[in-house]
């Protein structure tokens, strides 16, 4: 009896330490020094297989340096610095990005299902928030040299309610911290959503699922 209550008492230690172990960490950690990312490689895995051989240029990227164009319809733009620009994150666990915003630009309400973000305002002043999964609001002005976070997983959005144009540089715990922009998702997705879905969760007539739709559909070129 006592053997058997101490085996399951170890048993629930191990099942606690490896519970905190899983979730501490975003990306798993690595178990060489680089893992560059064949990005064309078929094999699928969590993560990218290796290049046989790399150099610097796999660690580089000048693509954040200049303003992206924010004439788009949410005033947003965007640019990523993740594994898919930068083969050398491959299995590093981080990543970055450079949102621009024109005067009254939104960065829509979306999540990062694979990273917690933390934000650095280079320029202009952003009013910013996330909400939590007991639906509270957690929101605040920013101005530059501010910094703020956005829990992993949580809504979040950026809005530029100033005059001037505004800039921020995200960082992730992630190589490829993935996103899902809410309003997108579920309006525009590769085999719409079905419309009865959309009517009944946003309590809304079939008209306006259809202009909603109309209105957030990817511009074809
Ligand atoms: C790295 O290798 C590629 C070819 O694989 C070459 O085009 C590039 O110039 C090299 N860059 C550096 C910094 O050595
Ligand atoms: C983001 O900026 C890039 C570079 O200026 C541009 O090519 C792209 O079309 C922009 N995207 C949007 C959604 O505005």
């Amino acid at each position: 009896m006592a053997a058997a209550g101490k085996l399951s008492v170890l048993a629930i230690m191990v099942l606690i330490i490896a519970t905190i172990s899983n979730s501490v960490s975003a990306d798993p950690d690595l178990l060489q020094d680089v893992c560059v990312a064949d990005l064309n490689n078929a094999v699928k895995m969590n993560g990218f297989a290796c290049k046989p051989t790399f150099n610097a240029s796999d660690f580089f990227f000048a693509g954040l340096a200049k303003p992206a164009l924010t004439n788009s319809l949410m005033g947003s733009n965007v640019t990523a610095a993740n594994v898919m620009q930068i083969p050398g994150l491959n299995t590093l666990g981080v990543s970055l990005a450079r949102i621009d915003y024109a005067p009254g630009g939104l960065n829509p309400p979306h999540t990062h299902p694979r990273a917690t973000e933390i934000i650095f305002v280079l320029y202009g002043e952003l009013d910013v928030g996330f909400i939590t999964t007991a639906n509270v609001l957690v929101s605040k002005s920013i101005k530059q040299g501010d910094i703020f976070t956005f829990p992993k997983g949580l809504v979040h959005f950026q809005k530029n309610n100033g005059k001037v144009p505004a800039t921020v540089i995200a960082a992730f715990d992630s190589q490829l911290p993935g996103v899902q922009v809410i309003a997108a998702s579920l309006f525009t997705a590769t085999t719409p959503v079905p419309e009865n879905v959309l009517t009944l969760a946003f309590q809304i007539g079939p008209k306006e699922v259809q202009k909603i739709e109309s209105k957030l559909a990817p511009k074809k070129s």
